[in-house]
């Protein structure tokens, strides 16, 4: 099976044809159905326990870990912040869906619907958004409304961000390379001169100034200069924080960062600079957003700072810190073995392409096993459309319509029963040569099996592709430039030239 997406040379592959695997459970008629086990405990008590279990004693990951234990169940009910006592009107009580089975039902529009659910039940304010909901707070159900009306259908949201993407084909790999070199030159240098570098600010720089040029079509560093990338983290810090555990200053950290939202209007002058930035500048971008998908000036500038800032900047700078960390701290030889594959099957001569990197088996599994094993957006949710029966691996469970079901990806993808030595960074597990490609089928960072196309009728990542083969670009360019690196998540410590 392979996507529909047409093959262009300046565009990632799509999707890789690949042999289906067996499937690794009974089929859905032999298994018993039965009721979701877990409890939201006592009112009030219940879920601001279930929080400070969630954020501080325990941590997600284990908070889930021990009730999948303790109830021998991928699916069970649970409380996920934020929550009591000052998100009153967020309700924390979820269905967590822990396998890839089960996980997969948050990708049926046929039984759920995404409503407003991009991070839970908790949505921060329009204001962080010119007031109105952005393309991906849609579900694909929502009808298009006339232009004086802020909601818009995501169907025209989306096929606006497809066509962004599309039409900044040509631009994305030379923009990548580009922006690549000032930041290993600038890294490069304070190794030379201090023994380390911290990759976030190259990294972040390089991310805003690369995907603004690909998606907005303009340079933002002659107006904006070169720190204009903090708005845009600021601006996702403060959507983000009531639900995310950082875990370093406890219990300040449940005090001031998970207990109340912050107001946009602290991040609203350098959100501001942005849209007047992509309004005079990202004129072309604008016009066709207007005249070719029906939306609004204002519509089409705020979704498209949503999609470079929070989809593309933010999705970057978690992915390849890690990516790169990974690579940097590795002791079994990957390196060399990725060294080789880049200079003995891409041209030294020609510049590196979509098309190049594609031919790159082991690159490419790397890839998608860093995806697999830390998948920059580990949470999911979806809203019951309507009564159905959900399966895992083991069970069928009856959902009631309205329910919220929450996706942890994380544990999803250590899944056992379909991928071997699930807790071990494996980096030719999805290669072709080991037949492992019939994985990708179950790899799911992108909100959709990487076999999957994204489509106006489904809330799949629009840069599926994209990602994986940028990621790819991006290593192989590295060994092109070096003969090896070493590092850890956020930080270059050595870097040796190619020679
Ligand atoms: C490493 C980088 C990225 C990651 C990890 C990532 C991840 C995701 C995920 C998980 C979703 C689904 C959210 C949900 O509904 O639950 C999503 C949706 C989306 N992403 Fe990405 N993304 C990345 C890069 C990009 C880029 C580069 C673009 C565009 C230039 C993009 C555009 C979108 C859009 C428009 C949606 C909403 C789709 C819809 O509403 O149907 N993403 N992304």
């Amino acid at each position: 099976m392979s996507t529909s997406l047409p093959r262009m040379s300046s565009s990632p592959p799509s999707s890789p044809s690949y042999t289906p695997l067996e499937s690794p459970t009974p089929s859905l008629a032999s298994l018993p159905v039965r009721q979701v086990p877990g409890s939201y405990g006592l009112p009030l008590i219940g879920p601001l326990w279930d929080r400070l279990d969630y954020f501080w004693f325990s941590g997600p990951e284990s908070f889930l870990r021990k009730r999948m234990d303790k109830y021998k169940s991928s699916v069970f009910r649970t409380n996920i912040p934020p929550s009591f006592p000052f998100f009153i009107k967020t309700n924390p009580k979820m269905i967590a869906v822990l396998d890839v089975k089960a996980f997969k039902s948050l990708f049926d529009m046929e039984v759920v619907e995404k409503r407003d659910v991009l991070i839970g039940d908790y949505m921060p304010s329009t204001s962080f958004t010119g007031n109105m909901r952005v393309g991906v707070y849609l579900d694909p159900s929502e009808p298009k409304h006339s232009q004086a009306c802020i909601i818009s259908s995501s169907i025209y949201v989306k096929e606006f961000c497809t066509d962004i993407l599309k039409r900044g084909s040509k631009q994305w790999v030379p923009e990548l390379l580009t922006n690549l070199d000032t930041m290993w030159n600038t890294i490069e240098k304070e190794v030379t001169e201090k023994g380390s570098s911290s990759i976030f600010i190259p990294l972040l720089k390089a991310m805003f100034r690369f995907l603004t040029k690909a998606i907005v079509g303009a340079d933002p560093l002659p107006s904006l200069g070169e720190n204009a990338f903090v708005s845009f983290v600021l601006w996702i810090a403060l959507q983000l924080l009531p639900t995310q555990s950082i875990n370093i200053l406890q219990p300040l950290e449940e005090i001031f960062l998970h207990s109340f939202s912050y107001p946009s209007f602290l991040v609203q002058p350098g959100y501001q600079k942005l849209y007047n930035f992509i309004k005079t500048q990202g004129q072309d971008v604008v016009q066709r957003g207007v005249s070719e998908f029906g939306l609004s000036e204002d519509e089409a500038i705020h979704n498209l700072l949503f999609v470079l800032g929070f989809n593309a900047f933010g999705g970057f700078s978690v992915f390849l810190p890690f990516l790169l960390g990974n690579l940097g701290n590795d002791q079994t030889g990957l390196q060399a073995r990725l060294r080789e594959e880049v200079r003995s099957k891409i041209d030294p001569t020609q510049p590196i392409s979509f098309d190049s990197v594609s031919q790159l088996d082991l690159v490419q599994s790397f890839v998608y096993e860093s995806l697999r094993f830390q998948p920059p957006v580990p949470a999911q949710f979806a809203r019951a459309r309507k009564d159905f029966v959900l399966y895992s691996h083991d069970a069928g469970f009856p959902i009631k319509k309205g329910e919220l079901l929450f996706g942890y990806q994380p544990l999803a993808m250590r899944d056992a029963k379909v991928f071997d030595e699930p807790e071990r960074f494996v980096a030719d597990r999805f290669t072709e040569g080991k037949g492992g490609r019939g994985l990708l089928e179950y790899l799911y960072w992108s909100n959709g099996p990487q076999t999957g196309s994204p489509s106006s009728a489904n809330k799949q990542c629009v840069a599926k592709d994209h990602v994986v083969f940028t990621a790819c670009v991006i290593v192989a360019d590295l060994f092109r430039r070096y003969d090896s690196f070493g590092g850890t998540v956020g930080s270059i410590t050595a870097v040796e030239k190619a020679k």
